[in-house]
């Protein structure tokens, strides 16, 4: 059988990013131009400099991956995008760029949900440790922990999402770099925090975890606040200790609440696996939590796939393709797009 080759194309938030994934589980190119550095300074995504920066790297990016993977565009079944959720500038830049290649070259277009883009990477090929590698039966519990997004998600089939819990207030990974911030660690704050707490005691403050019984949801807003009441009359002189031991009090607070609702949800709906995916689930506090609440098997991306990526959009796109899926010319951006 010929191999199916599509190129996967992300401009959701960040990072530019381009990929060749073969079969939906094989990378063949994997290309990823992060806008890190530009958006330090804001300690935060700044929307206009974000799309500004996409359009000046996205012809390079998918160049690359291209190249990279060997393939012309000629090699290719389809083009794969992220129309939604995210930046709305930002999402445009990669739409109407997947658009452009796909009407020149005659391609189909097959539009891509992010999020279901972070559930994906579970199914490429990476020979990681602790990565699934596409060995994988359902039911499966997704926790999908980023940046912008904090879902707890059963999926039953492939397509076939129903979105447990969310967060009632900031994402995991948001909380993580308002709380670095407040800390004076740099962007983005979840690898500076995770760096911080390996010095410091996750038992020196005892900060509130918002359990919320009865419902998969999350809220780390009180969480948040309390960190601020308790920096606040430090100001800009807050000592190397008290760094340490509120970053790691703090890390203990959110992922104990993570592992405790994943772990609850995971064992009401007798899943075989539960995946972890997005940018926070590369804190190995948060692995470990999980890992020890968890009978059946839980499976991480390696580092480099949980952040944003455009294989994870490849893989996805890979199965929505074979289902059928494809854009019309008239695909617009989500940028409030869920999952369902
Ligand atoms: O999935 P992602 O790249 O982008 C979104 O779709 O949002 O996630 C980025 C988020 C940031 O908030 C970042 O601080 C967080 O993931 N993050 C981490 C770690 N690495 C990245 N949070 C906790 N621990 C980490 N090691
Ligand atoms: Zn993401």
């Amino acid at each position: 059988m010929e191999p199916l080759r599509i190129l996967g194309i992300e401009t959701s938030c960040d990072e530019t990013a381009a990929a060749v994934v073969e079969n939906g589980n094989t990378i063949l190119s994997n290309v990823i131009s992060s806008q890190i550095a530009l958006h330090a300074p804001y300690g935060g995504v700044f929307p206009e400099l974000a799309s500004r920066a996409h359009l000046e790297a996205i012809d390079t990016v998918v160049a690359q991956a291209l190249s990279e993977a060997h393939v012309g565009l000629a090699d290719l079944d389809a083009i794969a995008v992220t129309y939604g959720p995210g930046l709305p500038g930002s999402l445009l830049v990669g739409l109407n760029y997947a658009k452009g290649l796909a009407l020149a070259r005659n391609l189909p277009l097959v539009p891509v949900n992010h999020l279901e883009g972070h559930a994906y990477v579970h199914w490429l090929k990476t020979g990681a440790a602790g990565a699934a590698d596409g060995k994988l039966e359902f039911p499966l519990l997704i926790l999908i922990v980023s940046g912008g997004h904090t879902d707890l998600v059963l999926m039953r089939g492939h397509g076939q999402y129903e979105v447990l819990g969310s967060t009632l207030d900031d994402a995991a990974g948001e909380a993580f770099d308002k709380v670095a911030r407040m800390l004076h660690l740099p962007y983005p704050g979840g690898p500076a925090i995770e760096q911080a707490a390996a010095t410091g005691n996750p038992n020196a403050y005892d900060l509130p975890r918002a359990r919320l019984p009865g419902s998969y949801n999350f809220s780390f807003s009180g969480l948040k606040t309390a960190v601020l009441r308790l920096v606040q009359p430090y100001g800009d002189k807050l000592r190397p200790r008290m760094v340490a031991d509120l970053a790691a009090s703090f890390q203990a607070a959110v992922t104990e609440v993570l592992a405790e609702k994943t772990a609850q949800a995971a064992q009401a709906f007798n899943v075989r696996a539960v995946l972890l995916s997005g940018g926070v689930s590369a804190n190995t506090a948060l692995r470990m939590a999980v890992r020890a609440r968890m009978t059946v098997p839980v499976y991480t991306a390696p580092l480099a796939l949980c952040t944003d990526n455009a294989a994870m959009i490849a893989a996805c796109g890979t199965y929505r393709f074979q289902a059928g899926v494809r854009a019309g010319w008239d695909l617009d951006v989500e940028p409030g797009l869920r999952l369902a």
